[in-house]
């Protein structure tokens, strides 16, 4: 597409008009990086995988009254998607330890967290991603108690739905990120993507990681993890 017409531009993906006033199209980029930027790389086709695995995952919750910013898939590596304002926010769930929970918290990686753990953060690079309190988001005017608290249900909901997406797929539902949006009529819904950027996910029979983790801890064999919750996840 045209460069000159992106409306933003993100770390791995961009936003541009749609035909439709309503509407704007959000393309995937194969760029990645992780630790807020400071390492770069590229994975091979990961736009096009990331935009498949993402159609496929809001259109199951569209289908289980998850509102999500989903229109239709409309280029290999994009898809039309309703015009959201996003809340400064972004949403963790952990349902087993890993990451940066092994950093805070002495557990062991693996560890399984229940009930499922659930961060905010507010979402600002300069800052690198703070975690931020439900009166912080208040204070700050991030989001009203109303809000939040759709946020807050419709993300517990969501990680029911995934696991046992997941589950049927042999794949751990390690943890995982969302951003939230207001749609034209203030309902909240959910935008952004559903990835194996934005998740983690373990083959369930022998834990081998198929996740962005292998970008980030420079474990190799990346593109082949994509491609395998590609193709559990159709
Ligand atoms: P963390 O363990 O590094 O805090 O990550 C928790 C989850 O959030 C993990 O599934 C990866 C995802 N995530 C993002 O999608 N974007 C980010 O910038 C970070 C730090 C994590
Ligand atoms: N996407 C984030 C970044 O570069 C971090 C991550 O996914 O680990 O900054």
């Amino acid at each position: 597409m045209d460069n000159t017409e992106v409306i933003y531009e993100g770390k791995a993906k961009k936003i541009y008009p749609s035909t439709k006033p309503a509407f704007w199209i959000q393309e995937f980029k194969d760029d990645a990086t992780a630790f807020n930027g400071k390492k770069k790389g590229q994975i091979s086709n990961k736009g096009e995988i990331n935009n498949k695995i993402s159609s496929r995952l809001f259109q199951y919750l569209d289908s289980h009254q998850v509102p999500t910013h989903f229109v239709k898939r409309t280029a290999p590596n994009a898809m039309e998607i309703k015009k959201l304002q996003m809340f400064k926010l972004e949403v963790i769930v952990r349902n087993i330890a890993a990451g940066s929970y092994l950093k805070r918290e002495n557990v062991e990686e693996g560890t399984v967290l229940n009930p499922p753990i659930l961060e905010y953060c507010l979402k600002d690079d300069d800052l690198g991603d703070p975690f931020i309190s439900e009166t912080e988001i208040f204070d700050q005017e991030l989001a009203t108690d109303d809000q939040l608290d759709k946020i807050r249900r419709n993300t517990l909901k969501v990680n029911v739905l995934l696991k046992d997406f997941f589950s049927r797929r042999n794949l751990k539902l390690v943890d995982f990120k969302l951003e939230w949006g207001l749609d034209a009529k203030k309902d909240v819904v959910l935008g952004d993507e559903i990835s194996p950027d934005t998740c983690r996910f373990w083959d369930a029979t022998t834990n081998e990681k198929l996740d962005k983790d292998r970008f980030r801890q420079n474990m190799g064999g990346v593109e082949n993890a994509y491609e395998e919750v590609l193709k559990r996840v159709f």
